[in-house]
């Protein structure tokens, strides 16, 4: 498999994807190897790390493209070289802050995943920790899961729980959710490997 992670950002749950990559040597017990990082967004810090490991980066940036469609083409014209009959492609969703065409999502169905930060079907969408504490959740966490056309849907693959605690604001219950992230979405994509 080449696995392509897409992100927008810090890049934390890549950076957690690639170390454990070459700790569990993906590479010998699955043959697969993370390929390349694409990110949105040309000053995204993920970018920095990837560079430094050796792996193929890409930008491309939305805002150069008419429509979500024309984007999303674009996205898939430059995965689609890492998905040969030998090294199928995986498309790993980490941080990635755009909504994805249907077209798109179904390209790449039942090999392209997301990660979210709540414990899914709870609280799609953003401001996910805030929106826990205010609801006075004891609990929150994060999930990991098949991307569909639905959003923050398909079918759930790893979920980790964390404690809402009573001083938390939403980056500190954020910051313990991430420690998570990092554990269950290698896992996650490990299972997948080894399918
Ligand atoms: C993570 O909390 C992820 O679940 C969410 O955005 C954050 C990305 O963090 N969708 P990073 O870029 O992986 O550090």
């Amino acid at each position: 498999k080449n696995i392509v992670i897409l992100i927008s950002g810090g890049g934390s749950n890549m950076a957690a994807m690639v170390k454990t990559s070459e700790r569990e040597r993906w590479q010998s017990r699955f043959g697969a190897r993370i390929a390349a990082v694409v990110s949105n967004k040309a000053d995204a810090k993920g970018l920095v790390f990837a560079k430094e490991r050796g792996i193929a980066t890409h930008v491309l940036d939305h805002k150069a493209f008419p429509t979500r469609e024309a984007f999303d083409d674009a996205l898939a014209a430059l995965i689609d070289p890492y998905n040969t009959p030998s090294h199928p492609v995986l498309v790993v969703l980490a941080g990635f802050m755009r909504i994805l065409t249907p077209g798109f999502v179904e390209r790449y169905a039942g090999r392209l995943t997301n990660i979210h930060p709540s414990l899914l079907p709870a609280f799609t969408g953003l401001h996910t920790h805030q929106r826990a504490i205010d609801a006075g959740c004891k609990y929150a966490g994060c999930t990991v899961h098949l991307v569909t056309g639905e959003l923050d849907h398909g079918p759930i693959l790893e979920q980790a729980v964390v404690p809402v605690l009573p001083n938390d604001t939403a980056d500190t219950l954020a910051a313990r959710v991430l420690t998570q992230e990092h554990v269950i979405y290698p896992r996650a994509i490990a299972s997948l490997l080894s399918k």
